[in-house]
């Protein structure tokens, strides 16, 4: 506290203010330049006794010192000429269909959401990004690893261990012998709230700041907050998914990298969900959630099975009839864009192989 204060009194003399302003600034004897800020220019005025125009020299001096952050114009954003930071890139997922489909990929930074009823695909896409950001920029990745917080099941070892002998046959032998694709993915079963809390706060930004990761999957934020709150202690649960959202987006935005988190679903029970043309099944986690997210994705199963190996988008459902499962046929699942701000409303079909997630045309 004291250091603070000296550091405050130290930080008032640099500023390139009026003596006049800042010896009543003194008399005061502000505690701090949030104290400052916290204060209407009236207020001000009254305690400091200066002129309209003096208060107001004040605040844009103090803001100008407090504010550190780059920004950056549309344009500066447009050409990638702005700070760092503020630069938007794309995580590919491994699929140049879905790529397409999500203009690039996976937005960084910023938290996309992955919401899907139960077998939908969504382990199997995260598990594909875990790889695909082990690549370098060039070639779609961010050149680090991934932390996957499962908090539902236990972590598909096996599976994972499929998909990369699979991933590794895309690669060629260079970047095939440098990629430890299995060394790079930091599996962590939480099963409540405090335990992720303290997961995001600590743990992960000690990873984060050697750049070994970056990637940061949570599978499923719904599983925890849906099981640890009531339905009558909605505000709660909103408090606490607010928090986490801040500290994810900050996490994001700091080390510049995406974070995914898996939604489960829950029906809708809106006035208008007899409608057919409605939603049945939504994102749970209500409103509050929803707008902590940037891009949200839902996949679904869809009634359609395909010949494995075709690369073809199927029927519209609503011209299309159910195909009988054979043997070589897979389920079609869909990916639908709910919102993202960069990408229209849209939906494209994709199927689960051995060798990952593939995008149908
Ligand atoms: N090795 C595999 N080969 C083909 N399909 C698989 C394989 N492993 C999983 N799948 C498909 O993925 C589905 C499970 O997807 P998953 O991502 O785990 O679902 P969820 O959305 O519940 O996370 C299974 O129902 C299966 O159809
Ligand atoms: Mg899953």
């Amino acid at each position: 506290m004291i250091t603070d204060r000296r550091n405050y009194d130290a930080e008032m003399d640099d500023l390139e203010l009026n003596p006049r302003i800042l010896a009543a600034c003194k008399k005061v004897n502000f505690a701090s330049f949030s104290t400052i800020l916290s204060l209407s220019s009236a207020d001000l005025g009254r305690r400091t006794k200066l002129p309209a125009n003096d208060v107001r020299t004040l605040l844009h001096t103090v803001s100008e010192k407090v504010y550190t952050n780059p920004s950056a114009t549309a344009l500066e954003l447009y050409h990638g000429t702005c700070h760092q930071s503020l630069r938007v890139s794309c995580l590919r997922t491994g699929c140049e269909v879905l790529d397409g489909f999500l203009r690039g990929g996976i937005l960084t930074p910023g938290i996309t959401e992955i919401a899907g009823e139960s077998a939908a695909g969504k382990t199997q896409l995260c598990m594909q990004l875990c790889l695909s950001v082990q690549r370098s920029t060039e070639n779609g990745g961010l050149a680090g690893g991934a932390v996957y917080i499962c908090t539902e099941d236990v972590f598909p070892s096996k599976r994972l261990h499929q998909l990369i002998q699979n991933f590794q046959k895309k690669l060629d032998a260079t970047e095939c012998r440098q990629l430890k694709l299995g060394d790079n993915i930091f599996i962590e079963h939480l099963s409540e709230i405090d335990q992720l809390v303290h997961c995001i706060q600590y743990r992960i930004p000690l990873l984060l700041k050697q750049s070994q990761v970056k990637l940061i999957v949570v599978d499923s934020v719904a599983a925890l907050f849906r099981c640890e709150f009531s339905p009558g202690e909605a505000a709660k649960r909103a408090k606490r998914l607010q928090s986490l959202g801040a500290q994810l987006h900050r996490l994001s935005r700091l080390h510049h990298v995406p974070v995914i988190c898996v939604n489960q679903v829950t029906a809708n029970m809106s006035s208008g969900s007899l409608n057919p043309n409605q939603r049945q099944l939504i994102p749970a986690l209500g409103l509050a959630w929803s707008n902590l997210i940037q891009t949200r994705l839902m996949l679904g199963r869809t009634a359609y099975k395909l010949s494995s190996g075709d690369a073809v988008c199927p029927p519209r459902p609503e011209d299309a009839t159910q195909t009988q499962a054979g043997t070589d046929e897979v389920p079609v699942r869909s990916m639908e864009v709910v919102f993202a701000p960069h990408l229209p409303n849209d939906t494209c079909y994709f199927v689960v192989e051995a060798a990952g997630v593939r995008g149908l045309r």
